[in-house]
């Protein structure tokens, strides 16, 4: 049976590989590093992309013990960016050349049994290599090290190297896995009709199912397994794994009818049920290896008019993520991963992400799995396609995109194009028959940001950059597509349009948010557009040609420590879930051209909301209301700041009352020098008919709009769902600052490697609201059985930070304090297990 040897431990780190690392004799001073490592910690912006490129060195003592005497060995790397060389006792024995992908180095007959060996590695993390994504420019930093987990597994002489499950029906929950074997026995000759040779039985493999983590597996059947090289099955089944050598069976099981397994569950977006297919490996009654794998019953299929997920038709709503952190760049481990999906599901209330632009995390995917969230994967690479070495790399990188990644039932769709390359059609010819080969149950994409290009692959994706605040949000699918009978689907919106900052002035943030949500209400009204992705899920660090010039693209609806900007909330309101309340504004006239307000939104999903004034009732604004109809939840516009008032303490009748409202709320959002015809044509009334004169406006706007002088105005909100008030917001004046800090999880765990929480920082006034222009500086001390991840100084951006805790490797507690100016320190408690 397999045994796994975790290896992110006790590495040794230097900047500068050299040669003699690999040696035995090595006696240098090496940097003890766990992974994930990334090669070079930087700033939170303004540094040179330069010093994270390097050739670096790994290097570690990999005891083999005795027993290991006849078992194979094989070495695994999750992530190593961006090309590496493996060494063994100074001998090369492996390479790689994708800073996304995994690779396995096979150590049988290598590894020195009963003594300490060498396993170095050469990383090269240089942007001037000749492979994806690098070749020209690349809006993303592409940080290098070993950032991913290694491990060891020791195998018997054959063992199960790949088990490729997937739902052939939802209608009988029809499951079907394509198993590969690994065996080294040169005397394995099986057929069909059995093994010829009676000492050494066939491969047999036995499969058992149940509910993820729940009960007993039931056994659904054995088969044996063949390897006639020569036949036509084999090359077939071959194929699928990528045509190398193995011995290949496959099984379909109907879950449907075996009363133990209870009624099969379908993986969806509201109730991702997800099952496991336990696969035995035996050769006679001898229990070579087993392994596990998690699927879920579903079909995903794009149509012409939109994206069907078990048949009903789903409107993607998504955000395209990087896996990039501050500091850390690339190397964060599971639990940073798993935080990521959770904002997207839980706070962000998408439905889908892309994994731009490359594989990421399978920490994530996982989550993904288990949190019911669409998953858009794409081969490496950013625009630029090279020669043909860099080409041939690329398509290796497509096959062990999918092979990696195929079981993960989140994901519903290869791209296998560069994002937004030129048509190359040999290129992407090549690129889609081999995901159709390896994968012929996802439909494939390509990321273009061409209208009416080439289409190769099954589903038209593309990056659609039209709106730009006052014109429509997208164009439709006719002028876009080249085939209208194929599905259409938007890849990424925004982004660059209009990069927004935690800390832009107020109406520039609204404009950042209502972009968004433009976008997605045309998206929404559009039957045949199956949806879009948002750019992005937070705001990333960049070359010196893209983002603010600070290495920064402030393209997020989250800054880089997942906080969320306003139009973070025009996402989490969509969900039905957690109640969401979000005005745009924070009620401070000054902070407007003029002190003309303009318009407020409300992000909500409630059924409505009950606007107060300095404790008196305003008005009620109803979510059908909402110019935004094609949302599950358009924002509201608040646009009476006055309510009944006029009548009830004026004593003004009706019409009357009606007009002066009106005028005072133009007024107020727009100002006295740009209000329109009709505004002027009801003032002109008020003064023939209601003989009021300017005077009194004065009076009555100073009272009821104007926002300053007497006693300072309080407006609450309360969001009602059903009949009660799930949320209130209250903006006034503030009188007293507070740090807000939440950290992600605060009982660490040492597992594989070390645990990393992720603390979010908002200074906030006493009434929870967010301080946006509070850019004073934030301290951090730790002390306990964990460090600190970053620099101890740093400053608010927008009111808004964030740190990182990580643990070393000692079970106990840890302490972070937090401190500020002008508000009472925080002190966060951890506790640490190993
Ligand atoms: C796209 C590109 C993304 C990002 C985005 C910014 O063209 O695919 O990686 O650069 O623009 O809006």
């Amino acid at each position: 049976m397999r045994i796994r040897v975790y290896l992110d431990d006790r590495w040794g780190f230097t900047e500068q590989f050299t040669e003699e690392l690999t040696a035995k004799e090595y006696a240098g001073d090496l940097r003890e590093v766990r992974l994930p490592h990334t090669c070079k910690e930087t700033p939170l912006h303004y540094f040179d992309e330069s010093i994270y490129q390097m050739v670096s060195g790994y290097r570690r003592i990999l005891n083999a013990p005795k027993d290991w005497e006849g078992k194979r060995i094989v070495l695994t790397f999750d992530g190593v960016g961006h090309a590496c060389r493996v060494f063994l006792n100074g001998e090369q024995v492996g390479e790689h050349h994708c800073g996304y992908t995994a690779f396995h180095v096979e150590l049988t007959g290598k590894l020195r049994l009963g003594e300490e060996n060498v396993l170095a590695v050469e990383v090269d993390s240089r942007e001037t290599l000749n492979e994806p994504p690098f070749g020209f420019v690349i809006d993303y930093m592409t940080f290098g090290g070993i950032y991913r987990d290694a491990d060891l597994d020791v195998y018997e002489e054959a063992y199960l190297e790949d088990v490729f499950v997937s739902t052939v029906q939802i209608t009988g929950h029809r499951v079907r896995s394509r198993v590969k074997i690994n065996s080294q026995d040169p005397f394995m000759q099986h057929s069909e009709s059995g093994s010829q040779n009676e000492e050494k039985p066939a491969y047999v493999i036995r499969q058992f199912l149940r509910k993820k983590d729940q009960g007993e597996y039931v056994y659904v059947g054995e088969k044996k397994a063949t390897s006639d090289a020569d036949s036509e099955k084999t090359k077939k089944r071959a194929s699928r794994f990528g045509g190398e050598d193995g011995i290949f069976c496959a099984t379909d099981v109907d879950a449907d009818g075996r009363e133990e397994l209870g009624e099969i569950e379908l993986w969806d977006i509201d109730h991702p049920a997800l099952y496991q297919l336990k696969t035995q490996l035996f050769q006679g009654e001898r229990l070579l290896d087993e392994r596990i794998d998690a699927f879920g019953f579903r079909s995903a299929k794009f149509r012409r008019d939109g994206f069907y997920l078990n048949g009903k038709k789903v409107k993607i709503r998504g955000l395209n993520r990087h896996q990039s952190y501050p500091y850390v760049g690339y190397a964060a481990p599971k639990s940073l991963q798993v935080n990521d999906a959770e904002i997207l599901k839980y706070e962000l209330g998408v439905n889908a992400v892309r994994t731009s632009h490359y594989p990421q995390s399978h920490y994530f995917l996982d989550r993904c799995d288990e949190l019911g969230l669409l998953v858009f994967t794409e081969m490496p690479g950013w625009q630029h396609i090279g020669d043909a070495a860099w080409k041939d790399q690329a398509v290796r990188n497509v096959q062990d995109m999918i092979l990696q990644y195929r079981n993960h039932p989140s994901i519903i769709i290869w791209g296998v194009r560069i994002n937004e390359s030129v048509d190359d059609d040999e290129f992407y010819a090549r690129t889609n028959a081999l995901a159709h080969r390896l994968d012929p149950t996802r439909q494939t994409g390509g990321v273009r940001a061409i209208k009416k290009s080439h289409l190769l692959e099954d589903v038209y994706t593309y990056n659609e950059f039209v709106h730009e605040g006052n014109n429509r949000g997208c164009e439709p699918k006719k002028v876009v597509t080249s085939d209208v009978t194929k599905p259409y689907l938007i890849t990424e919106h925004n982004g660059h349009m209009f990069p927004t900052k935690a800390y832009d002035n107020e109406d520039k943030r609204v404009e950042h948010a209502l972009r968004h949500a433009n976008v997605m209400e045309a998206v929404g009204a559009q039957e045949d557009i199956a949806g879009c992705f948002g750019w992005c899920m937070f705001d990333y660090n960049t070359h010196k040609d893209f983002g603010s010039g600070d290495r920064i693209c402030y393209h997020g609806v989250m800054d880089a420590f997942r906080n969320p900007k306003l139009a973070a909330a025009v996402y989490a309101s969509q969900q039905d879930e957690t109640p969401v309340l979000v005005p745009s504004s924070s009620m401070d006239i000054g902070e407007h051209p003029g002190c003309n307000r303009g318009l407020t939104y409300l992000f909500t999903n409630a059924d409505s909301v009950k606007m107060y004034k300095n404790g008196e009732f305003v008005r009620e604004y109803q979510a059908n209301d909402t110019p935004y109809p094609n949302l599950p939840h358009g924002p509201l516009v608040v646009d009476d700041f006055v309510g009944d008032v006029l009548e009830t303490k004026e004593g003004m009748k009706p019409s009357q009352a009606r007009d002066v409202k009106k005028l005072l709320n133009t007024v107020a959002r727009v100002g006295l020098n740009k209000l329109p015809m009709d505004a002027k044509l009801t003032a002109a009334k008020l003064i023939a008919v209601d003989h009021m004169d300017f005077d009194q406006a004065t009076v009555l706007y100073n009272k009821y709009v104007g926002d300053w002088g007497g006693t300072s105005t309080a407006y609450r909100f309360d969001a009602i769902k059903s009949g009660k008030v799930v949320k209130t917001v209250e903006k006034q004046p503030m009188h007293a600052m507070a740090l807000s800090c939440k950290a992600d999880h605060a009982e660490l765990v040492e597992d594989q490697t070390y645990d990393m929480a992720a603390i979010r920082i908002e200074m906030q006034d006493e009434f929870g609201n967010l301080l946006s222009f509070c850019n004073d500086p934030v301290t951090f001390e730790v002390s306990g059985e964990i460090e600190l991840v970053g620099p101890g100084i740093v400053s608010l951006q927008g009111g808004m930070t964030g740190c990182y805790v990580r643990t070393i490797g000692k079970s106990g507690t840890g302490k972070l304090t937090v401190k500020a100016l002008g508000c009472s320190e925080v002190t966060m408690d951890f506790t640490v297990r190993t």
